[in-house]
């Protein structure tokens, strides 16, 4: 009898040691290298900033009109099918019509060019950035602001809400000074040539950039992977950070699972980790569960075989806008798959839409900004346990309807100095689709984020 209470004494200690390896993040890596990740031995090229428009060459349009003009007739929808099956060929047709004989691009290529653009090399990288620096009287503060996109995104994404950012707003005595980056391999930011270019090594050479434009101590916006980056900055860099907006606040620690495996298995559990208005958010577990399968099958390939959905992508404009039109459908609201013009013009137009395709087809960049994935989603990056890592910097959350959904209940497990949470009704292309509500929540976070670091 005391043999096998020694025995189960013994074993409720090992398990209960490995539950909480398990749940505690693992320690913080060390200091990170500083990684040469472009062509050329480490050193040959100088941090130079060079201004940037952007100027596609005739050639290069020529090409894409052939390709539009002669693409293979497309395979029709199921009888009674919308974006069930991903991208409706029908309303594909209509987006490749306009695509052909409206879209101007030397147009919008004036409009993309409207903002101060730059380039700048920072560990082999050219990476290209928008920069405003606003002119306001002396009695406004100028608050540098480091803003990243994800995938399929862009700095489009950006462009209603940075002349809100950068021009003074009735009652605030604050504006933003917006730095905006592409992602290393997305757009016109060079990609690594050599594997490992993780989120945390991508904060890194953020927080290089930043340094070597002058800034010491800054405010980071993310959605997406560009929250993804910076959380990997807020937690790495803490020093450096003011205060994170971030619009999509993910967790995906041991904790958030076990408290979600008791939710669905104790009703009453719930009442304190949702909010009783978001239970159809949560409930039922296996909707929800299967709705991120089926939502996330591009999250795999891309994280596995990149280089091989790349080539598709890289050659048929077609194949890549219906790739990422399918996004901005069901991300923007999941309900409409169900509609034969999958709610595209809801929000944005054609010219929105194609401009953020364009800018992955003339820079040739599926490949590279498919990397991502595979350099985040691997079990050397993951166990490194950044993301379990709490964020002590000051955080607001903003949380779209239509967006990944995380309760306030396990939201605190990693940011655990949040002084805004805002729900708001949206999808994942927040600042893109509703760039005034965007910008005012951002405003109305480093309102708060201000008070705090002045006291
Ligand atoms: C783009 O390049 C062409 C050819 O080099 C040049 O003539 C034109 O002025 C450039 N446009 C812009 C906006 O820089
Ligand atoms: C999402 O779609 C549903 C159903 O079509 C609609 O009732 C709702 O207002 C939409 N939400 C947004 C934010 O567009």
């Amino acid at each position: 009898m005391m043999k096998l209470g020694i025995i189960v004494l013994l074993m409720s200690v090992f398990l209960g040691y490995k539950i909480k390896k398990a749940i505690d993040p693992p320690p913080l890596p060390e200091k990170l290298e500083e990684i040469w990740w472009g062509p050329g031995n480490p050193g040959s090229v100088g941090t130079i900033i060079k201004p940037f428009t952007i100027n596609v060459s005739d050639e290069v349009l020529k090409d894409l009109q052939y390709r539009l003009d002669n693409h293979r007739p497309f395979t029709p929808p199921l009888e009674g099918i919308q974006q069930q099956y991903g991208m409706n060929t029908n309303l594909l047709k209509e987006v490749v019509d306009y695509w052909r004989s409206k879209y101007d691009w030397r147009k919008r290529e004036k409009y993309l060019n409207q903002f101060p653009q730059y380039t700048i090399n920072i560990q082999g990288l050219d990476i290209h950035f928008i920069h405003i620096k606003p002119n306001v009287p002396q009695n406004i503060k100028v608050l540098p602001l480091l803003i990243l996109h994800g995938w399929p995104g862009s700095v489009r994404e950006f462009y209603d809400i940075l002349p809100i950012l950068t021009t003074p707003q009735e009652g605030r005595d604050f504006v933003f000074e917006v730095i905006v980056p592409h992602i290393p391999g997305y757009g016109f930011s060079k990609p690594a040539i050599r594997p490992g270019l993780s989120p945390d090594n991508i904060a890194l050479v953020l927080k290089n950039m930043m340094h070597a434009l002058g800034y010491h101590k800054f405010y980071i916006q993310g959605g997406d992977f560009g929250a993804i980056i910076l959380r990997n900055l807020a937690v790495l860099y803490p020093e450096v950070v003011q205060g994170f907006h971030c619009n999509m606040c993910t967790i995906t620690t041991l904790k958030r699972y076990i408290k979600s495996l008791l939710a669905s298995i104790f009703p009453s559990f719930p009442s304190w980790y949702v909010r009783p208005e978001h239970y159809n958010r949560v409930f039922p577990v296996k909707e929800h569960f299967f709705d991120t399968i089926r939502e996330t099958g591009y999250l795999h390939e891309q994280a596995t075989k990149p280089d091989t959905l790349g080539i598709a992508m890289n050659e048929s404009p077609i194949g890549l806008a219906a790739y990422i039109l399918e996004k901005f459908t069901t991300g923007t609201n999941k309900t409409w798959q169900n509609r034969e013009d999958g709610g595209l013009l809801e929000y944005f137009t054609y010219d929105d839409l194609l401009d953020n395709i364009m800018i992955y087809w003339i820079t040739k960049s599926a490949t590279t900004s498919f990397r991502l994935y595979s350099e985040t989603f691997n079990r050397a990056n993951t166990e490194k346990g950044i993301l379990s890592q709490p964020i002590h910097v000051p955080t607001a959350c903003a949380r779209y309807s239509y967006d990944f959904y995380t309760p306030d209940g396990m939201l605190k497990d990693v940011f655990v100095n949040l002084v805004q949470l805002t729900d708001i009704e949206g999808g994942h292309f927040a600042a893109f689709q509703l760039p005034e509500i965007f910008a005012k929540d951002v405003y109305d976070a480093v309102e708060k984020f201000e008070i705090i670091n002045t006291n």
